[in-house]
């Protein structure tokens, strides 16, 4: 087969690709980009695995049990592969870079082995597989940002899209694998993201999400995080602009400003604490006090009082006390939080927590402690949910209800789920609600006519 637009030949020839993803954002932006890649070299994707030729798992290993339910996954995928024998399996991404030894030999070993940086080379992985023999690749490299291609969006709500701005992570918290797996820092070239932005509100795409490990370090040339974002935002006021994650070390003053100036950057800032404890902060290499924390936190509500604040939190970190752990639940109550992504401790080989710290919090305090910090966030979430009844909200519809199909869900500038009575509306609008009721996890609300 030759591909029409470069009349080079192409190795696809039709057969049919599928890819299931694991882990954080950055993940599902990387499968976008893989799709585009194959797709280049003539494989068609499919949503269907039973008719797939090669199957790919983008993959996590950000805590032990991400990466169980992987191994899980994979012996299903073993048994499908007896019916079929001729059937492809690659594992990418992040347990591709972490545990390539023990996935290219033995009995786990699977046909394609890809990390983060090498996605390039998949063309040519599944070829030397195809042929008979093994396609591995992970190298990972200081450049490599993917900056020219253009992902083949899956998710097909057309209203929102992820762009990634920058890739690996310099920070080396000390309980985190993502340096290792994902490697050195890089930031993408500015034009390109702008270009791309573009390209998805031309396209009619109403939302765009920045993402990196940590955008507040993005830099190319002299433009860096805050002018990017108010690049991408001057697209037009109608496209709105979010973008994760912060890391509160370098939360500046610049970039709360440049959000304050632009009302189509959106009221959401996810700013993962860890923890309220300095003293584990510390030992979680983290850069930052408690007090520093809640400084950003407090310029952060002086210039933007309606915007939403989410976090992530760990907990049973080594050496952490019951004082510790009080610390954090404090710091919760006063920081108020919207949302938060909350987790137990899980200690990652290679890690500078695994080589120098002791795992020393036993799993049932652990499990006591992230019970009580999930406990206390329903509290708050509700909290801040109540607080929106009967306030005004402008919606942007992201498509029809599950429960209703006469009505329709969108978010709030804060990243907060609503339901409304569909009306003549439908995706992509903006819509003026007032909040009539909650539940734990949705907002309830009429238009405002
Ligand atoms: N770069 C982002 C998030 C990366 S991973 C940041 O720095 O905020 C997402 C979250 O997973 C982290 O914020 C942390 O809360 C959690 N996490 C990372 N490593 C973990 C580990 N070993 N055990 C438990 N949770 C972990
Ligand atoms: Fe991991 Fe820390 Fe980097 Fe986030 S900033 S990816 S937690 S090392
Ligand atoms: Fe997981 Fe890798 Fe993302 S470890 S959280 S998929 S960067």
């Amino acid at each position: 087969m030759i591909d029409r637009n470069t009349l080079r030949p192409v190795t696809g020839d039709g057969r049919r690709l599928f890819v299931e993803t694991y882990g954080c954002q950055m993940n599902v932006g990387d499968t976008e980009i893989v799709v585009s890649v194959m797709q280049r070299e003539g494989y068609v994707y499919t949503d269907r695995i039973d008719e797939a030729d090669v199957v790919l798992i983008n993959t996590c290993s950000i805590r032990d049990n991400a990466e169980q339910r992987i191994w899980g996954r994979l012996r299903e995928l073993r048994g499908l592969r007896r019916r079929r024998p001729s059937l492809l399996i690659g594992i990418i991404g992040c347990m591709a870079e972490r545990l390539k030894e023990r996935l290219v030999e033995g009995e786990d070993a699977v046909d394609i082995v890809a990390g983060p940086d090498a996605y390039r080379d998949l063309p040519r992985l599944v070829r030397e597989a195809e042929a008979g023999g093994k396609g591995v690749n992970v190298l990972l490299s200081n450049e490599e940002t993917y900056a020219e291609i253009a992902p083949v969006r899956l998710d097909r709500n057309g209203v929102s899209a992820f762009v990634a701005i920058m890739r690996g992570c310099d920070n080396f918290c000390s309980y985190c694998v993502v340096p290792y797996t994902r490697g050195r820092e890089r930031s993408r070239d500015a034009a390109t993201i702008v270009a791309e932005a573009r390209t998805l509100f031309e396209n009619g795409y109403r939302e765009v999400t920045l993402l990196g490990q940590n955008v507040n370090s993005y830099r190319t040339g002299d433009v860096d995080f805050p002018a990017l974002l108010k690049s991408v935002a001057e697209i037009s006021p109608l496209l709105r602009v979010r973008f994760a994650t912060s890391h509160p070390k370098d939360m500046s003053d610049r970039l709360i400003e440049t959000m304050a100036s632009m009302p189509n950057i959106c009221r959401a800032i996810h700013l993962p604490a860890q923890s309220g404890s300095t003293a584990v902060l510390e030992r979680m290499n983290r850069k930052y006090t408690r007090e520093w924390y809640l400084g950003r936190v407090e310029a952060i509500r002086r210039l933007m009082p309606d915007c939403a604040i989410t976090t992530d939190l760990i907990a049973g970190f080594c050496g952490e006390t019951e004082e510790d752990h009080r610390a954090t639940l404090s710091l919760m109550e006063q920081v108020g939080y919207d949302f938060a992504y909350m987790f137990k401790y899980s200690e990652r080989p290679g890690t500078f927590a695994q080589r120098h710290l002791k795992d020393d919090v036993p799993d049932e305090v652990k499990t006591a402690r992230l019970t009580e910090i999930i406990n206390l966030q329903n509290e708050l979430s509700e909290r801040s949910n109540r607080r929106d009844i009967g306030r005004e909200f402008e919606i942007l519809v992201e498509g029809v209800s599950k429960r209703r199909d006469d009505q329709l869900f969108g978010r709030t500038s804060q990243n907060k789920v609503v339901v409304f009575d569909r009306g003549g509306h439908e995706a992509g609008d903006y819509v003026r609600v007032r909040i009539t009721g909650c539940s734990s996890a949705t907002l309830y609300g009429e238009e405002i006519l």
